[in-house]
């Protein structure tokens, strides 16, 4: 194998928002795979919050990514050289396989993908962010025909497929986006019901008439100011789906909870339950049996917002917090 392979090493952990000196591209020798292993073509990198997480020297559900390390992302990509049993060149494959051109794993440590669906459907809707939209509302938010649900970073990722699988449902739908184009966005394109922008002043007034019937289900992705402002409206017997917490990921201190969440939680006898989409995966083969069903029958659109370059990660990964992405984050790197 000639090719050199790029590679993105992380070099220190940050203190509050992720910067591009953090940073460095390298080049190596492609690694040949050993027995067992597969080596791997990475075309499609996958950009998530929990890049961000991943940085913290704690380990979440995964170890960290340590300085000198190739930064850590989930991704997909083919199959080019195997030494392992159940594997094939051109086999379409995805996993943990980092910011590179090229990656070499273990065999269990990638999964084998249905060639009949686009890389981008594979690694967005019928990956990690179309499973936790799915997991969450479905098995921890245990959604009804008839509730009102509100999503919080609703024109992102995972928040345009679970407003999408909500109105599937039977629910009504409320989204919470930055900016007055994401909002109508979500409403017109995706089928919101209604959608309020956190970053206008009148948010607190625009959010009570929006739910004004109250909040069954609470699908929260931010965490914050944003879930403070949604507890005077949830209703008995409420549930919150606690999915992540983009407001917490880029501070160096634990943020204080919600103020009100305590008594609210009694007086209203609420549940609020945090998943790890991994939690679910024996079942995840039928979970993206029904999102296929959706696609295939024009119900669900799987929005992807797909950027060019490998020197562009970094930078994509920073408009990640500054709300750039419309969709399913993703960077082709062929
Ligand atoms: N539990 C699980 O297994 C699991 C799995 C995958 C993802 N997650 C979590 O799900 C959440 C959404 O992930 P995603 O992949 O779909 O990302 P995403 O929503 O596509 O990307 C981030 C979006 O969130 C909004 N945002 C960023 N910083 C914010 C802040 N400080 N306050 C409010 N909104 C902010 C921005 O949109 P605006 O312009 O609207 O602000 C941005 O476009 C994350 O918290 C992630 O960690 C959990």
């Amino acid at each position: 194998m000639a090719e050199t392979n790029r590679q993105w090493i992380f070099l220190k952990r940050p203190r509050g928002p992720v910067t591009e000196d953090m940073f460095e591209l390298r080049r190596s020798r492609v690694a040949e795979p050993e027995a067992g292993e597969v080596l791997v073509r990475v075309e499609l990198v996958s950009l998530d919050p929990a890049n961000r997480s991943w940085m913290e020297p704690v380990p979440t559900y995964k170890p960290p990514v340590a300085p000198g390390d190739v930064m850590h992302s989930f991704a997909i990509g083919r199959v080019v050289d195997s030494r392992a049993e159940g594997f094939a060149v051109g086999d379409i494959v995805e996993g943990m396989l980092g910011w590179q051109d090229y990656a070499v794993l273990p065999a269990e440590a990638v999964r084998k993908r249905n060639p009949r669906h686009s890389l981008e459907n594979l690694l967005g809707v019928l990956g990690i962010t179309g499973l936790t939209a799915y997991y969450g509302l479905i098995e921890v938010g245990k959604i009804k025909p008839g509730e009102t649900v509100v999503v919080s970073a609703a024109a992102g990722a995972v928040g345009t497929i679970a407003g999408q699988i909500a109105k599937l449902q039977g629910c009504r739908v409320v989204g919470i986006a930055g900016g007055p184009q994401k909002c109508a966005w979500i409403v017109n394109d995706l089928g919101y019901d209604a959608a309020v922008d956190y970053k206008s002043p009148d948010f607190t007034r625009e959010l009570a008439s929006a739910v004004a019937g109250g909040v069954d289900v609470y699908f929260d992705n931010v965490g914050g100011d944003i879930f403070e402002a949604i507890i005077p409206h949830l209703n008995i017997f409420g549930r919150i789906v606690a999915c992540g917490a983009l407001t917490n990921y880029n501070s160096e201190v634990a943020l204080p909870g919600p103020r009100g969440l305590q008594i609210a939680c009694i007086v209203k006898r609420l549940r609020m339950e945090g998943f790890i989409v991994l939690d679910y995966l024996e079942t995840w083969d039928k979970a993206e049996a029904e999102l296929v069903s959706w696609i295939d029958a024009g119900v669900l659109k799987p929005p992807v917002d797909v950027r060019e370059g490998f020197e562009n990660l970094p930078r994509n990964l920073i408009g990640l917090f500054n709300g750039t992405n419309m969709g399913k984050l993703m960077v082709r790197i062929t």
